[in-house]
C-alpha cells in the first residue's frame, strides 16, 4: 500500500445509508427544489446535505440492498430573507417536503466572507472612519466578518447580518492581528450588500511593530530537527471499504457535512466475532467562543462556529507530511455552494495509525520477567479555519476499548488595540499596544449512545467520603454513590471536583461475565465554568454552556444543542427547549450532550500564532468489557532486543 491514498469516495453511488451525499445527488437535490419551488434571482442555498435515514434502515440494512435516500435542503431568498426548508426524495427525483421557517437566519455563507470586506471597504463612511485614523490605503484594511449576534437594536431588526473588526497589513501576507484598528466596527447587512450602519468607538493609534511567525519572514531556524520517518512497511492496519473504517476491533463509518464537519456513525466494537455497538452517531453539534469585554463592539464576540458558520465548510485540505505523518487514508468531502452546486474539499479527513507509548506493562518483582505492550491509536481528524482561528477535530480510537476525543485550537488569537494609558483589564498584552481579550471556547458533542443496543439509561457517580465512626474508626473510608439520571430536567448535570464525579452510560438489558451492567464511562477531561451572566444574550443563546452534560430522549430532529438556526438567535433554542417537557431518560433510546471547553486567559506564548492547546474527554468502557480486553496485544516484535536481558 502506497504511504497516501486520497480517496475520493464520494464520487460513485452511495453504499451505504449514512454515506454523505455524492455531488449528482448534491446536483439532483438543488434541482428539484429549483424545479418545485424556484425563489427566484436571490435564492441561495445555504445546506445540501444527507437527511439521515431512520434507525430502522440502518438496522435492517443489507450490503448491496436498495434504500431510501433524502437529502435535507435550507435555502433562502436575499430579497426578502425568508428561509425554506426541504426534503427531497432522492430516488423519485422530488420535494417531499417544503416549509416556511419564520424569523430565523441561515448561518453566514462562504460568499458572505468576502463580501463583507468589499462592502465594508467601499463605504465612505467606514472610509471617513479608517482616515480619521490615519489610514487611506484601504485595500491593506482587513475585515473580519463576525457574526452578529443579537441584541434588540431596532435598525438590525430582520436582517442577516456581518458585525466586523478590522486590521491592518503592511502588506499582503502581513499578520494583520498584530495591527488592530481598533474602535471601528461596520455592520455590514449581507443580504442587501451593504453597510448598514458603522460603528466608531473612537480612533485609537494602530500599533505599527510587524508579528509575523511564516517561513517566508524567517530566516533563522533552529538546526538540531533531525528527520523522524514513520514507516509501515506492511501497511496500516486498518481496512477502508467505502466510507466504513475497520480497526483492531473497532468499527464505523466516516460522514462529513457542511454544518458539523467529520461525523461518526455506527461506532463499534468487535468482541469474541460479535458486533458490539457503543456510539449510534457522534459530532460536534455547537461551540461558542464568548469574549469577556464589555466595551467597544467587543461585547458583542461571541461566535457560534458550528452553526453560524460551519466547521464543515470551513475545513482544510490536509497534506502529508505536515499536517499528517506515516501511511495516511484520506476522505474528500463534497458540499454544496449557495447556488446548489456541488464542490469538493480533497483530502478534508485523515485516518491514520499513531505509536501511543506503552499500553500495559508490569515487571514481576520476584522473578524479574517482564511483560510490555505498545499501544497504539487510530486518528480520525480534519480541521477548520474559522477567521482567525483554527480548530482540529481529532477521534482517537484505542486497543483498550476507549475513545477519546480532542479538540486542538491553535491559529492566532483575536486582538484588540490598547489606548494609551488603558488598563489591559479584560486580557493580555500579546505585542506593545496589542492584547488579547479573555474568552473560552465551550464545545458540545451529541454523543447518541448505543451501549449494547439502543435502550440505555446515565448514571451519575460521585464518590463520598465517609463520616469517622464506628463503621469507620481511622477515617479512610470512601466510597461511591450512583444516582440514575431519571428525567431530561434532572440530568442537566455539572462536574463536581469534590465527588470526582463521572457519567456512565449502561445498557439497559447487557450484562457482563460478572453480572454487572455493560457500560461506558463518559470522563469529563475539560470541563469549564461559564462567567458569562446567566441573563446574558449569549448564555441565553448558549445555554448548552452552563451544564457540562444534558442528556434527553433521542429524537432525530434534535441535533445541534443551541437549535438549528442560532444565528442571529434570541435563545431558548435547543437542550433548553426540547428538555422542557422532561422526558423520561430511564432504559430507553438517549443522547447524551457533553459540554467541555477551553478557559483561554492568553500569554504572550500564544502570539504571534498560538501552540495547539487542546479541550476533550473521554468515554472508557467500565465494565463493557469482564477483563483488560487488551490481553491479546501481541507483544512488539524487538521485544526480545528491548524487554528482556
Ligand atoms: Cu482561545
Amino acid at each position: 500500500m502506497p504511504d497516501a491514498i486520497a480517496e475520493t469516495l464520494t464520487h460513485a453511488a452511495p453504499g451505504h445509508p449514512f454515506d454523505p451525499l455524492t455531488p449528482d445527488e448534491i446536483r439532483r437535490a438543488s434541482a428539484a427544489v429549483r424545479a418545485a419551488h424556484d425563489l427566484g434571482p436571490g435564492m441561495m442555498f445555504e445546506t445540501v446535505s444527507l437527511h439521515e435515514p431512520d434507525k430502522s434502515v440502518v438496522k435492517d440494512f443489507r450490503a448491496g440492498a436498495s434504500f431510501p435516500r433524502e437529502a435535507f435542503v435550507c435555502a433562502f431568498d436575499r430579497t426578502n430573507g425568508q428561509v425554506w426548508e426541504a426534503r427531497v426524495d432522492l430516488l423519485a427525483d422530488k420535494v417531499v417536503d417544503w416549509r416556511h421557517v419564520p424569523g430565523v437566519r441561515p448561518r453566514i455563507l462562504f460568499d458572505d466572507i468576502t463580501l463583507v470586506g468589499e462592502v465594508a471597504r467601499a463605504d465612505p463612511r467606514f472610509r471617513e472612519a479608517l482616515a480619521r485614523r490615519g489610514i487611506t490605503d484601504i485595500e491593506n484594511v482587513q475585515v473580519d466578518p463576525w457574526s452578529a449576534g443579537n441584541y434588540g437594536l431596532p435598525d438590525e431588526e430582520g436582517r442577516r447580518l456581518s458585525h466586523t473588526f478590522c486590521w491592518y497589513r503592511s502588506e499582503k501576507n502581513d499578520n494583520g492581528y498584530a495591527h488592530p484598528i481598533e474602535g471601528l466596527c461596520a455592520v455590514v447587512d449581507l443580504d442587501r450588500a451593504e453597510v448598514l450602519r458603522v460603528d466608531d468607538y473612537g480612533v485609537a493609534d494602530v500599533p505599527r511593530l510587524d508579528r509575523n511567525y511564516a517561513a517566508r519572514y524567517r530566516s533563522v531556524f533552529r538546526d538540531d530537527v533531525k528527520p523522524l520517518e514513520i514507516v509501515q512497511p506492511a501497511g496500516p492496519s486498518f481496512v477502508v471499504e467505502g466510507n466504513e473504517v475497520r480497526w483492531q476491533k473497532w468499527r464505523f463509518r466516516v460522514g462529513f457535512n457542511a454544518r458539523e464537519g467529520l461525523v461518526l456513525h455506527a461506532i463499534g466494537y468487535e468482541d469474541d466475532g460479535r458486533l458490539r455497538s457503543v456510539l449510534h452517531r457522534a459530532a460536534l453539534s455547537e461551540m461558542v467562543v464568548p469574549y469577556g469585554h464589555p466595551g467597544g463592539g467587543h461585547f458583542r464576540k461571541n461566535a457560534f462556529d458550528v452553526g453560524e458558520y460551519g466547521i464543515g465548510v470551513l475545513a482544510n485540505s490536509l497534506t502529508l507530511g505536515c499536517d499528517c505523518l506515516g501511511a495516511i487514508r484520506y476522505f474528500d468531502a463534497w458540499l454544496a455552494d449557495s447556488k446548489g452546486d456541488p464542490y469538493c474539499i480533497e483530502s478534508a479527513v485523515c485516518l491514520h495509525e499513531e505509536d501511543f507509548g506503552i499500553l500495559w506493562k508490569h515487571t514481576d518483582l520476584f522473578t524479574g520477567e517482564v511483560d510490555v505492550r505498545r499501544a497504539r491509536r487510530l486518528v480520525v481528524s480534519s480541521i477548520s479555519t474559522i477567521g482567525n482561528y483554527e480548530y482540529g477535530s481529532f477521534w482517537y480510537f484505542h486497543q483498550d476499548g476507549s475513545i477519546h476525543f480532542e479538540m486542538k485550537a491553535t491559529g492566532i488569537m483575536n486582538t484588540a488595540g490598547l489606548r494609551p494609558g488603558e488598563a489591559p483589564d479584560y486580557g493580555t498584552i500579546v505585542s506593545p499596544g496589542v492584547y488579547a481579550h479573555y474568552h473560552q471556547h465551550v464545545f458540545n458533542m451529541r454523543l447518541d449512545v448505543a451501549v449494547d443496543g439502543e435502550r440505555n439509561r446515565v448514571v451519575e457517580v460521585d464518590t463520598v467520603a465517609l463520616p469517622m465512626g464506628a463503621d469507620n474508626p481511622y477515617g479512610n473510608a470512601f466510597t461511591t454513590r450512583a444516582t440514575v439520571l431519571a428525567t431530561e430536567q434532572g440530568a442537566q448535570r455539572n462536574v463536581d471536583f469534590n465527588a470526582a464525579r463521572f457519567w456512565k452510560i449502561e445498557s439497559a438489558e447487557a450484562r457482563n461475565g460478572l453480572g454487572q451492567p455493560t457500560a461506558y464511562k463518559l470522563l469529563p477531561l475539560s470541563p469549564i465554568p461559564t462567567f458569562s451572566h446567566p441573563q446574558s444574550m449569549v448564555t441565553r443563546r448558549a445555554a448548552f454552556m452552563t451544564r457540562q452534560l444534558w442528556v434527553t430522549a433521542y429524537h432525530p430532529e434534535e441535533l445541534y444543542a443551541a437549535g438549528r438556526y442560532p444565528n442571529q438567535s434570541s435563545g431558548g433554542d435547543g437542550l433548553p427547549a426540547w428538555t422542557e417537557s422532561d422526558r423520561p431518560l430511564v432504559d430507553t433510546d438517549v443522547v447524551v450532550w457533553h459540554s467541555f471547553g477551553l478557559h483561554h486567559i492568553p500569554r504572550p506564548e500564544d502570539f504571534p500564532v498560538q501552540p495547539v492547546i487542546t479541550a476533550g474527554f473521554a468515554l472508557h468502557p467500565t465494565g463493557f468489557f469482564t477483563e483488560n480486553p487488551a490481553l491479546d496485544v501481541p507483544p512488539s516484535a524487538s521485544r526480545m532486543s528491548c524487554c528482556v536481558d
